[in-house]
């Protein structure tokens, strides 16, 4: 069983571990004679082309890898996109024709109310991509086209390395669409995938930091309650190191975007709270750095304890975070590719000092196939 877990003592370690090659991987044979190949077989650029609307439908974590899909595809193809919980989805009455697409999300593929999500979809005769890690499972099956993360598969109920994955898979499909609709120009296309290729480099480099991350963890394994601030791109990465810890350490753990901290949250602020920050690159837009900055100092001033994410060299953020954890610089789309992995340590390991088994945590199933 160690050897299972590769000198492991949990397979999420592992899992965590094997990311930079669940990215690569990913994104294996989808680049060709200069283009972004998608499903060769199934979803045409004609089809492509005639899509109006998105829609992304998923549960968990995988959810949270589809709100990250609406920053990437609206910017590139400006196509409106709509990122719905599939048990949310089915309920309404959503608007859907054969020019929407649907994009189901799913590590499994058998996530019951991803796959009533997607049988809805095809009744209102939507075309329905599934992205998923488990060849053969119901939801590709049932799907008109799909796209494997490929990943391997994943043993820890909480998702890790299918997180990112998935993340890297909505970029694929960000980028087919604006190929097959013509608002990037080849060349375009050509070097967001070098970047995406680069990726994996960067996030081997982010593991390397993870003894720091345990440390800070040890720090703070017993208090009540962890808040995580993102804006942007790093507003679902808070939602995610929120349910990491909620399912793995049973800790109260919110994730807020960080522009309505003064519209509520920061009530929740007093001496000692630790709370992480998302911070965006300072080389991204402006406007974001400087609000998320402002933020810190808000929150800092009021007692919290600030646990920062910010890219390597950005000295602004120093005089207000209590912990740094330093990630490589990269383009703000591609940010959380990175900034999610210290938020997953960080949940591991204030877990296994609380004495839970990563790999089951209580209650939870690795996948819901009951609604
Ligand atoms: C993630 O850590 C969770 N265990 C859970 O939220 C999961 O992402 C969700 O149940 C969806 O599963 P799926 O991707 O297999 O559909």
């Amino acid at each position: 069983a160690a050897a299972e877990k590769g000198g492991h003592d949990y397979f999420m370690l592992k899992e965590i571990q094997e990311q930079p090659q669940g990215v690569a991987d990913t994104l294996i044979g989808h680049f060709a004679h200069g283009k972004i190949v998608l499903d060769e077989q199934r979803l045409h650029d004609q089809e492509l082309r005639e899509v109006d609307k998105v829609f992304v439908v998923a549960c968990g974590s995988s959810y949270h890898a589809g709100l990250l899909a609406k920053y990437a595809i609206e910017h590139w193809t400006r196509l409106p996109v709509e990122v719905e919980l599939a048990s949310e989805f089915r309920y309404r009455d959503p608007v859907l024709d054969r020019s929407t697409l649907v994009v189901a999300i799913s590590q499994s593929g058998e996530t019951a109310d991803t796959l009533e999500a997607v049988r809805h979809a095809k009744e209102q005769k939507a075309r329905v991509l599934a992205i998923c890690n488990t060849n053969g499972a119901q939801i590709p099956r049932e799907s008109d086209a799909v796209l494997y993360t490929r990943t391997g598969p994943e043993i820890g109920v909480a998702s890790t390395k299918a997180f990112l994955a998935q993340i890297t898979a909505n970029f694929l499909v960000g980028l087919a669409l604006a190929q097959a609709r013509g608002t990037k120009y080849p060349d375009e296309v050509a070097r967001e995938f070098a970047e995406l290729e680069s990726m994996p480099k960067r996030v081997a480099q982010v593991l390397e930091s993870a003894d720091r991350v345990r440390e800070i963890a040890r720090q703070f394994a017993h208090v009540p309650t962890v808040l995580f601030l993102g804006r942007h791109v790093g507003y679902p990465v808070a939602l995610e190191g929120a349910l990491k810890l909620k399912e793995l350490a049973y800790m109260h753990a919110e994730g807020f975007a960080a522009g309505e901290l003064k519209h509520g949250p920061i009530a929740l602020i007093e001496d000692g709270l630790p709370v992480f920050v998302v911070m965006p690159s300072p080389k991204g837009r402006a406007v974001l750095h400087s609000k998320l900055l402002s933020n810190i100092r808000e929150i800092q001033a009021r007692g919290a304890r600030t646990i920062v994410i910010a890219e390597e060299g950005d000295d602004t953020v120093r005089p207000f975070a209590d912990h740094l954890i330093e990630i490589p610089s990269a383009p703000t789309l591609y940010q959380p590719l990175l900034s999610t992995v210290p938020l997953q340590i960080f949940a591991a390991e204030v877990a296994q000092a609380r004495g839970y088994d990563v790999d089951k945590p209580r209650n939870l199933a690795k996948s819901v196939t009951v609604e």
